[in-house]
């Protein structure tokens, strides 16, 4: 057990600029890890889903509740550290994250700095991205700064040499922002786009979504079909599903194929090693869960060979920039040249943004990206647990139960009437009146998607969770829902 901080002040890093350590940020971070009793990026919420449905008699949501709650305090101070309207829960950091104060006061006098000093934005910041990278388990030539996550995957799609008929297996979950450049490779080059139906719910396991990806692939090649790329989100922004990377990759692997990963929530949500992962492309947000800027993105591309994953780099071109290296990608362990300032450099660039990002990263590595993760799931499994108890485990669209395809979105249907979930025009009702009917409002989403044996999409409830929120939100969240459930029945 940690002990807590004494002032949130405390968690107020201190600045850039002194020398490096294990993340390369500041030589404080093991004093204040120290502080909080803390490991670097020890998961400190223990093993909340093993600890479910214990043999006291409490129910799963009981200990997950007791487990969160263990660590109320640290994570009141984390809490007080944004600057949040407090009249609202906001709980769709899917869609919008928000910068804390430390990232608010570097973007000013970043800015102020840059106007002072007439500053010039003609840089790759390659500096800036070693030092995030590290938070990602990659090398600042692996890591390129984008606008956001529909940005990094133009930059990844469409700079690949598509030849005609090359075949895209991807889901009928994809968002807009991963489906629209394949639309334009569609168009331009005459790829073809092969998706594979999502099923949803709790009934899945990593296998399920791994088989469905390799049976599809094996099926398109016995019908003489190209099979080049796969691209998939992780999580889908519809349900929450965690799509397996490790596992996809397995499968990517074994078929030799190009992997291309929406991940738009996963910086600042997941502690992901992506070195370790090996995946081609992974294009996320930064302005979500990660709570940089708007108009930041973090574009994670594969630029060496590394033991994880053995195949060659693919061929791949910058599309919108001002640095051009025009040379053989490695086939080593080393770079051949950074690939990620092709990404980042596009004439002059809006630096404090970027150096607004690197703080929000900063205070991320300082925390702990792992005890974010655990953190954020953990409220999620919590509210997976209550709305299992009110709604029934059917309810559901995420998956509560495979640790692997868990995420901190969660998706379900609150209707008393399950149909009503395919009228938007409810769902939106719904959505609207938990902000207005309450006080606090809650801030939430909904999302229409197919569902297999449906005839229309359903739109399911959205809801994300984060490091401002604790039990209590999810408590309060929970009745106002079963409230307003009743009330529209
Ligand atoms: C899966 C997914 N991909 C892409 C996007 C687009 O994100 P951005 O605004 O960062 O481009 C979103 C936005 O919610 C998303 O959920």
């Amino acid at each position: 057990m940690q002990t807590p901080v004494e002032s949130p002040s405390e968690l107020a890093l201190p600045t850039r600029a002194t020398s490096d350590i294990s993340l390369g940020w500041t030589t404080k971070r093991r004093d204040f890890l120290r502080m909080l009793g803390y490991g670097a990026g020890a998961a400190t919420l223990g093993p909340l889903l093993a600890a479910c449905g214990d043999a006291s008699g409490q129910t799963a949501a009981d200990a997950a509740r007791n487990e969160l709650l263990q660590d109320e305090a640290f994570w009141t101070d984390v809490q007080n550290m944004f600057v949040l309207n407090r009249d609202k829960v906001y709980m769709n950091i899917g869609t919008a994250g928000s910068m804390p104060q430390v990232v608010l006061d570097t973007f000013a006098t970043e800015n102020r700095r840059k106007a002072e000093d007439s500053g010039s934005g003609y840089t790759n910041l390659a500096d800036l991205r070693a030092k995030v990278a590290r938070g990602f388990g990659v090398d600042g030539d692996e890591l390129a700064f984008s606008a956001n996550t529909s940005s990094g995957m133009c930059h990844a799609i469409l700079g690949i040499p598509w030849r005609e008929g090359d075949v895209v297996v991807t889901t009928n979950h994809e968002h807009g922002g991963g489906n629209t450049p394949l639309a334009i490779a569609q168009d331009r080059y005459g790829i073809e786009i092969s998706r594979i139906e999502m099923p949803v719910g709790n009934n899945q396991t990593a296998a399920t979504y791994q088989s469905l990806f390799d049976e599809r692939i094996r099926q398109l090649k016995s019908q003489g079909k190209r099979v080049r790329a796969v691209m998939w989100s992780s999580p889908t922004f519809v349900t929450g599903t965690m799509l397996p990377i490790a596992e996809i990759m397995e499968v990517v692997k074994a078929h030799e194929l190009i992997s291309i990963c929406d991940g738009a929530h996963l910086p600042g949500m997941m502690a992901y090693d992506y070195g370790a992962l090996g995946v081609d492309f992974m294009s996320g947000a930064g302005h979500k869960w990660q709570c940089g800027p708007g108009s930041t993105g973090i574009l994670v591309m594969r630029n060496k060979i590394r033991p994880s994953n053995p195949l060659p780099l693919p061929e791949w071109y910058p599309i919108h920039t001002s640095t051009y290296v025009s040379r053989p990608r490695s086939t080593g362990s080393q770079a051949a040249f950074d690939v990620a300032a092709s990404v980042t450099a596009c004439g002059s660039i809006h630096t404090p943004m970027f150096e607004a990002l690197g703080r929000a990263c900063e205070m991320w590595d300082t925390i702990g990206r792992k005890k974010i993760e655990t953190y954020d799931l953990a409220l999620s499994a919590y509210l997976k647990e209550r709305i299992t108890e009110r709604w029934g485990v059917n309810s559901l669209y995420s998956p509560k139960d495979d640790p692997k395809l868990v995420s901190a979105l969660t998706s379900f249907n609150p209707f008393r009437n399950p149909a009503d979930v395919m009228n938007s025009q409810k769902a939106t009702t719904f959505v609207n009146r938990m902000l207005s009917d309450f006080s606090p409002g809650f801030s939430i989403r909904n999302a229409g998607f197919p569902v297999i044996g449906y005839p229309n999409n359903h739109y399911g409830i959205r809801i994300s969770t984060h490091v401002w929120h604790d039990p209590h939100d999810i408590d309060r969240l929970v009745d106002a829902m079963w409230k307003l459930s009743a009330e529209m029945a």
